[in-house]
């Protein structure tokens, strides 16, 4: 497991607990997905993931990595990347390949190094040629693809995506879900921060989160479609699953376990 948490707790100061006895495991590779609604606590779980927070209860293992020993601070930082909401929020330089190689520097990778490591992570995001553009001058699906080969240049273990798609129009999101999931093909481990179920569903498992609590974990097929998990953690239910309900409620289709994906739901209208 690259990821294991155990009875992890958390309030800020003067504040009601914002985590309330969190356990769970991440293995190597696969892509897990943390949803819930405004406030659940999934920024505050995705801090202590990257070591931004002090843990105060319970326990934390990231990437083999004791997070409550300030020692491993930085190798968690290293090991474990982040890449957040607003992508004019992440820029340091006001030149793309500026921008990765203040991260190496930060980490004193050997200055000989960086232009090599600089070029293969613009490529691994689809941006080489990119080199000399000002982030700020980019789309948003490029700003985060930018923000993603920053974090991919410090060769980190796994990946924290906090709602990295939240501001970005359909065509800017499909491009850092499609990076997400050839992420996963390259053995790195993808946490999805998201309001979308539809993001969700691609995960290989989900966590729900509701008021610091959690709520289900499990496979996308078995929480995604369960309407009082959606309904306490305010997510809209994808198309085949709300379809699935309509179509139910009018008696036009008998009962079975609701689908998440087209394919799921047309076979739900043929039997
Ligand atoms: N720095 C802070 N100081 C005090 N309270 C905070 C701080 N950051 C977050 N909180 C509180 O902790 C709770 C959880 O916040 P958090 O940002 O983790 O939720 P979230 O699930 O990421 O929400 P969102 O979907 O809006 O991003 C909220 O009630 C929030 O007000
Ligand atoms: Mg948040």
């Amino acid at each position: 497991m690259i990821i294991e948490a155990s009875d992890l707790s958390f309030s800020y100061p003067s504040s009601e607990p914002v985590l309330k006895g969190i356990s769970f495991c991440v293995r190597e590779g696969e892509i897990f997905a943390i949803v819930g609604g405004n406030g659940s606590g999934k920024s505050t779980l995705a801090r202590h993931l990257n070591a931004l927070l002090p843990m105060q209860s319970g326990t934390l293992k990231v990437a083999g990595m004791d997070a409550s020993d300030p020692e491993n601070t930085y190798p968690i930082r290293r090991a474990c990347g982040m890449v957040f909401q607003n992508p004019n929020n992440e820029f340091v330089s006001s030149v793309a390949q500026e921008d990765i190689a203040f991260g190496l520097q930060n980490f004193n990778f050997p200055e000989s190094e960086i232009p090599k490591i600089v070029s293969q992570s613009l490529a691994s995001v689809g941006l080489s040629g990119f080199e000399k553009r000002d982030p700020h001058s980019l789309s948003g699906g490029q700003k985060q693809r930018l923000a993603i080969a920053a974090v991919l240049a410090l060769s980190p273990k796994i990946i924290v995506l906090d709602e990295a798609t939240a501001m970005l129009d359909p065509e800017g999101r499909k491009q850092v879900i499609d990076l997400a999931l050839s992420l996963k093909s390259r053995g790195i481990t993808v946490v999805m921060i998201t309001h979308f179920v539809e993001e969700a569903a691609l995960a290989d498992k989900v966590m729900v989160l509701s008021l610091g609590r959690l709520l289900a974990l499990g496979s996308p097929k078995e929480v995604l479609v369960q309407k009082e998990i959606l309904k306490e953690a305010r997510l809209l239910p994808v198309l085949p699953t709300l379809s699935y309900w309509s179509l139910l409620d009018e008696g036009l289709i008998p009962p079975s376990s609701p689908p998440l994906t087209k394919e799921g739901l047309w076979e739900a209208m043929c039997r």
